[in-house]
């Protein structure tokens, strides 16, 4: 196979435990579960990508309300983002895939060494890699860091609709929901264990919280004024005026990107999802509409054994 890649990834990836996931192969590299369409792009970011103190990093285990941040970052950088010239905004014309690039899915998917010489400060991106796999430059230079997580319960639910709508859509037959219960209880899933993935970021955000701001989907849908101010602060780029925070929430918001007309027909070029799919319900406790009694406190149990002593929790 013609590939930038070191043939000696491809051979790893025979040597590593395996688990059909959702009709895919997932393949489990030092403790976590990655698609073997991405894995070589991580493990080539994770040796070549460097850092600049400017950079801005999203990162977050999969359906947690990423695609809320990655239209709500680019709008508080971006100086259009912050005047009243709607006409202008970015997000008019691009799903937020688009404005903060992935990592893995997007710029070191098809080349290990990609030139991103192009890309002027400040560079934003997002990656889904549990933490002790981001570059080590990400965690070593001044760059920020940007971590959103959503209970437990609502994650799976939303993991499991955006899954499942992708496989009908393409003709075949529905993901069994217990099935993916049973994967995402132990840990199996893209970019899973979801409960290490956010202890990692955690721990790390307790050390050192000036380089790692940890956002909870339910604080955000709670009070997104107070939230959407803290993060811009962090980032450098404080929101003083009421009207432009009402702005940033209203240009951002589920209800105004879903029905915009790039969200509803456009489809990511590297992933071949439908933009449509990032944009459902949005809200907190939908597992209630989902799972079982007996769903929920099996979850909760997991959750509750996994970050005991952590000084985290979602409450029930
Ligand atoms: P639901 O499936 O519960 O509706 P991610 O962006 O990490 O893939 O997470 C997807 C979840 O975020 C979905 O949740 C989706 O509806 C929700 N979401 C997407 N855009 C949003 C926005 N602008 N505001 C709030 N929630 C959003």
């Amino acid at each position: 196979m013609e590939s930038g890649f070191p043939a000696a990834v491809f051979t790893l990836l025979g040597e590593l435990p395996k688990e059909t996931w959702c009709g895919s192969d997932l393949y489990n590299l030092e403790g976590f579960w990655y698609a073997s369409s991405l894995l070589p792009a991580i493990m080539a970011a994770r040796s070549n990508f460097r850092a600049n103190d400017c950079d801005v990093f999203l990162t977050s285990s999969m359906k947690t309300g990423t695609t809320w941040l990655k239209a709500i970052i680019p709008t508080i950088m971006n100086p259009v983002g912050r005047t009243n010239d709607d006409g202008h905004d970015p997000l008019l014309k691009h799903h937020p895939n688009e404005l903060m690039p992935s990592l893995e899915a997007q710029l070191f998917k098809e080349n290990p060494n990609p030139d991103l010489s192009d890309m002027s400060c400040p560079r934003l991106f997002r990656t889904h890699v549990p933490y002790h796999m981001l570059p080590e430059t990400v965690k070593n230079s001044a760059c920020k860091i940007v971590y959103i997580t959503r209970d437990p319960k609502d994650t799976f639910v939303s993991l499991w609709h955006f899954f499942n709508s992708l496989i009908t859509a393409e003709g075949n037959d529905p993901w069994p929901m217990n099935e993916a219960f049973e994967s995402f209880c132990r840990g199996v899933h893209v970019f899973g264990p979801f409960h290490d993935h956010v202890l990692g970021y955690w721990k790390e955000s307790i050390k050192r919280p000036e380089k790692i701001l940890f956002l909870r989907y339910e604080d955000m849908k709670k009070d997104p004024k107070e939230q959407l101010r803290k993060l811009a602060c962090f980032l450098g780029k404080p929101l003083e005026k009421e009207e432009e925070v009402d702005r940033v929430l209203w240009r951002c918001s589920l209800e105004r990107l879903k029905h915009l007309e790039v969200n509803q027909r456009g489809v990511d070029p590297w992933l071949g999802f439908d933009y449509k799919f990032y944009f459902r319900r949005g809200s907190v406790g939908d597992w209630k509409n989902n799972i079982t009694d007996e769903m929920k406190e099996k979850l909760n149990r997991v959750t509750a054994t996994k970050f005991e002593a952590s000084g985290l929790g979602f409450g029930h």
